[in-house]
């Protein structure tokens, strides 16, 4: 909430809405010093902007979670309007530089406002592995930082591009805690731009099933109302990754699908 208060009284500034009042600071008075649990709870509880999330419990239904790379672009609006009338919710794994382009930012607030899940696809999507720990902290960290401002929430879950991790792009997405979250369907929705092709590798998804696809392609948004029907009929419920594994994903942690010992 206090974020808020602070970034309007910022844009009232930029947008020459007239002076500011002088914020008077106030003395602080001593505090005890909390017990590391109740912090962590707080803390959480101050993450602004993420909206309440739905009571689904994936042990008992079929969930799969539908992802979309690359974005937000010039689809998203559109991907967005099908998911919302659909009561359907997905992640978006965003790009930077998509977030900073003409229109990103209106996007980015729009997934997180209708409840969908926001992850970090870095800033112009290098292979992480090749990257000096320098630009991969910059890949990381610029990206968040961004979607932060703009849209009021700290990412949880991010994706490498190309699937490429290894030792130290885990450890700098642990620092920024940041889940990595890869695939376990992929539709090749970039290579075959064909709507009924994208469906038909969609719907073959298991339960727990993570499914890759890319929201900057108009086929693969064309696609969705045909996959949304087949999971349907499958008694599938399309999820956001945490609402796939009942809880924030471990920073650092590699996730490709839930797996279910028995059911
Ligand atoms: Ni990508």
């Amino acid at each position: 909430m206090r974020v808020w208060v602070v970034s309007l009284a910022l844009l009232a500034a930029v947008a020459g809405c007239g002076t500011q009042p002088m914020i008077q600071p106030q003395l602080a008075r001593p505090q005890a010093p909390i017990e590391p649990r109740k912090l962590a709870r707080r803390l959480e509880a101050m993450q602004p902007g993420w909206p309440t999330v739905r009571r689904i419990d994936c042990r008992r239904l079929k969930c799969v979670a539908l992802t979309f790379d690359d974005g937000p672009g010039d689809y998203t609006g559109k991907l967005l309007d099908l998911l919302s009338a659909r009561q359907v919710r997905a992640t978006f794994f965003v790009v930077g530089q998509m977030v900073a382009a003409h229109g990103g930012a209106q996007l980015v607030r729009r997934i997180v406002a209708e409840g969908h899940e926001l992850g970090n696809h870095t800033w112009n999507h290098p292979p992480l592995t090749g990257l000096t720990d320098r630009g991969l902290r910059f890949q990381l960290k610029h990206t968040n930082d961004l979607v932060e401002r703009v849209a009021g929430v700290r990412m949880r879950v991010m994706r490498p591009p190309y699937g490429a991790t290894n030792r130290r792009v885990a450890a700098e997405a642990r620092r920024l805690g940041l889940a990595q979250v890869l695939w376990s369907v992929d539709t090749l929705d970039w290579q075959d731009r064909v709507p009924a092709l994208v469906a038909r590798r969609a719907g073959k998804a298991a339960v727990g099933s993570i499914v890759l696809m890319h929201d900057i392609h108009r086929s693969t948004v064309q696609a969705v109302p045909a996959l949304l029907d087949l999971l349907a009929k499958k008694g599938c419920t399309p999820v956001t990754i945490s609402e796939l594994y009942g809880r924030t994903p471990a920073p650092g942690r590699m996730y490709s699908a839930r797996v279910y010992k028995a059911r």
